[in-house]
């Protein structure tokens, strides 16, 4: 064990991952409950912050560490909740969790396009309640995928992978990326076009896209109003990527047909409205949550630490800028 390099995971690292860095390193823990004012006091003197989606590397946090902070691992491939400026003036490296996840965030959303076209949440609360009252022609009746449109905002590893899972049910593919993805294309004939085109013309939006000041509320009453009132959107990316209330509002009145959601602006907080809006599919954030892809994740967080502490690169760096 290096005694002089100090580890703190301000939350939880699975086992997978905690192993690798408690031969080498200091480590201590901060676990699910920890508070902000606790995470601060643990960084103190920390080489590394293992940090995930919830906890926001901030200046402050930074500084509480102080200058022998060597990287910030992020548990998680989305790394909003990291100040990349901040760390980039500090020299602190920043690393996610990028690939290993891709399958298991994929089908979930593949999972949540299902939910949401087939009512299929509402449907099992309402049997849960003990509200079924026998075979109804009328009940919960949804849209079929097959022959759908299938519209991917942010062509990354994941947007891809659920666009190839998709394929099962899909005629047409349609992509909204700031660079053009040839082999998508060439494999499902997916189209680039405007955000605007695709809102208009799929049946399905799902969002893969990671949050940036830029993309903020990417999906607001307005572009919710440009979508057809029977498609559903799909948001397995982050919570900030759209606007809550205008969702709620759009389920509310048949703007759209139904939303499966996994991330939420202010998590663990759910707006009431989304909780309570119908034909929609709320999961709470789970979109890696599989063993395989989770000690994955653990296990590249360590890599990335060890190699940095090692004053080797980093496996998978963020890039700062
Ligand atoms: C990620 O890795 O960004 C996921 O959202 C965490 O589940």
């Amino acid at each position: 064990m290096n005694e002089t390099k100090r580890v703190i995971v301000a939350r939880e690292l699975l086992p997978a991952g905690h192993e690798l860095l408690a031969e080498r390193f200091q480590v201590v823990d901060g676990g699910l409950d920890s508070t902000r004012p606790e995470v601060l006091d643990l960084a103190r003197g920390a080489s590394a912050i293992v940090a995930d989606p919830s906890v926001p590397v901030d200046r402050e946090l930074l500084d509480a560490a102080g200058d022998v902070l060597e990287i910030v691992a992020n548990f998680a491939v989305g790394y909003d909740n990291v100040d990349l400026a901040a760390c980039r003036e500090r020299g602190v490296v920043v690393t996610n969790t990028p690939d290993v996840l891709t399958n298991a965030t994929a089908e979930l959303a593949v999972g949540l396009t299902v939910a949401a076209a087939r009512h299929t949440s509402d449907a099992e609360r309402r049997m849960r309640a003990g509200e079924w009252k026998g075979w109804d022609p009328s009940a919960f009746v949804g849209t079929e995928l097959s022959g759908a449109t299938i519209g991917v905002v942010g062509m990354g590893r994941i947007g891809q992978r659920y666009a190839e899972l998709m394929r099962g049910f899909a005629d047409e593919f349609l992509y909204v990326s700031r660079t053009p993805k040839e082999l998508i294309e060439v494999k499902l004939g997916a189209r680039k076009v405007d955000l605007e085109v695709l809102l208009a013309e799929s049946d399905v939006v799902s969002l893969h896209l990671p949050a940036s000041p830029e993309n903020h509320h990417l999906i607001d009453r307005t572009a919710l109003a440009a979508m057809k009132d029977t498609a559903i959107l799909v948001n397995t990316g982050r919570g900030g990527l759209v606007d809550s209330d205008a969702l709620a509002e759009a389920l509310e009145t048949g703007v759209i047909a139904g939303a499966g959601l996994d991330v939420y602006e202010g998590e663990p907080e759910v707006p009431e409205r989304l909780l309570k809006a119908p034909n929609t599919a709320l999961l709470p954030h789970i979109g890696s949550a599989t063993g395989r892809s989770r000690d994955d994740m653990a296990r590249l967080v360590a890599g990335n630490v060890t190699a940095v502490l090692a004053g080797e690169p980093p496996l998978t760096p963020v890039d700062l800028g």
